[in-house]
């Protein structure tokens, strides 16, 4: 039996559609064998049946945030390792201020934030342990200049801009890191559900496999110098 144990693991959420199964695909590609989270088992299941390396996926809700113990467990129980961890499940929905409601203003808190935070809680021990790890959190551009009706999402994803400085600001050694990617428009089920073509034309889009393209970079070392910064992707 071939011992894989050399062989690096990126976990990705939200992995089974959009930017987080390019990512998966990517890294795959790039040598890692690769975690995927997510709360659909056939959405993931498609991701990984596209993916020739040794794979994963776990089913779990990340806006419970007792279960990101559980997501880290497993992927580590699978493994043997966790190397990289791209924290790009999210939710997003466009309401004006006044009808935020307190629910919509908690999924948003606890998906995009809460449950980030609670798997680089969950990991934090294992990074220490082995001396090195790499996080991508994906961000939007929504943190700095949000679309009206973005009250909740634009809250936690600042929030999650934050993490990135706070890993920087506690992070043992350099060979810890992380990077903060602000996607601008992405051609994905997320940004159709919000807005139609005349709003946000295709042309104005990225491609998911260009933001992909972008996270290997980051992963891969290209970046170094970013880490910490908001990191502005948009299609030019
Ligand atoms: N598309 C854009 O224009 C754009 C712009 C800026 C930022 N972003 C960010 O890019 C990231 C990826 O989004 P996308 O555009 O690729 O949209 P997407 O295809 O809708 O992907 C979102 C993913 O998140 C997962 N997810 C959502 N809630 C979850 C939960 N509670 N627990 C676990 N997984 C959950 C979904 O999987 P399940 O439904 O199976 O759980 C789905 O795979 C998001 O963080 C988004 O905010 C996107």
């Amino acid at each position: 039996m071939t011992d894989h144990s050399e062989q690096p693991v990126a976990l990705v959420t939200g992995g089974g559609s959009g930017v987080g199964a390019s990512c998966a695909k990517h890294l795959a590609k790039s040598g890692y064998r690769i975690g995927v989270v997510g709360r659909n088992p056939d959405r993931l299941d498609e991701t990984l049946g596209s993916i020739e390396a040794d794979c994963h996926s776990i089913i779990a809700d990340l806006s419970a945030p007792h279960q990101c113990d559980r997501i880290i467990a497993e992927t580590i129980e699978a493994f043997g390792r966790v190397d990289v961890l791209v924290n790009n499940a999210g939710f997003a929905a466009q309401m004006a201020i006044e009808d935020t409601t307190e629910e919509l203003m908690r999924t948003a808190l606890d998906t995009n934030l809460l449950g980030p935070m609670c798997l680089i809680r969950s990991l934090w021990g294992h990074f220490l342990q082995r001396g090195d790890g790499c996080i991508v959190n994906i961000s939007s551009l929504a943190s700095s200049d949000p679309f009206p009706g973005f009250l909740a999402y634009a809250a936690s994803k600042s929030g999650l801009d934050s993490l990135t400085r706070s890993i920087l600001a506690e992070r043992p050694n350099d060979s810890i890191r992380a990077f903060t990617i602000n996607l601008a428009a992405v051609e994905t089920a997320m940004l159709r559900s919000m807005f139609d073509h005349e709003v946000v034309p295709p042309e104005a889009c990225l491609h998911p496999d260009e933001v992909a393209d972008f996270v290997v970079q980051c992963v891969r070392g290209d970046h170094d110098d970013r880490q910490g910064e908001s990191i502005v992707l948009a299609r030019s």
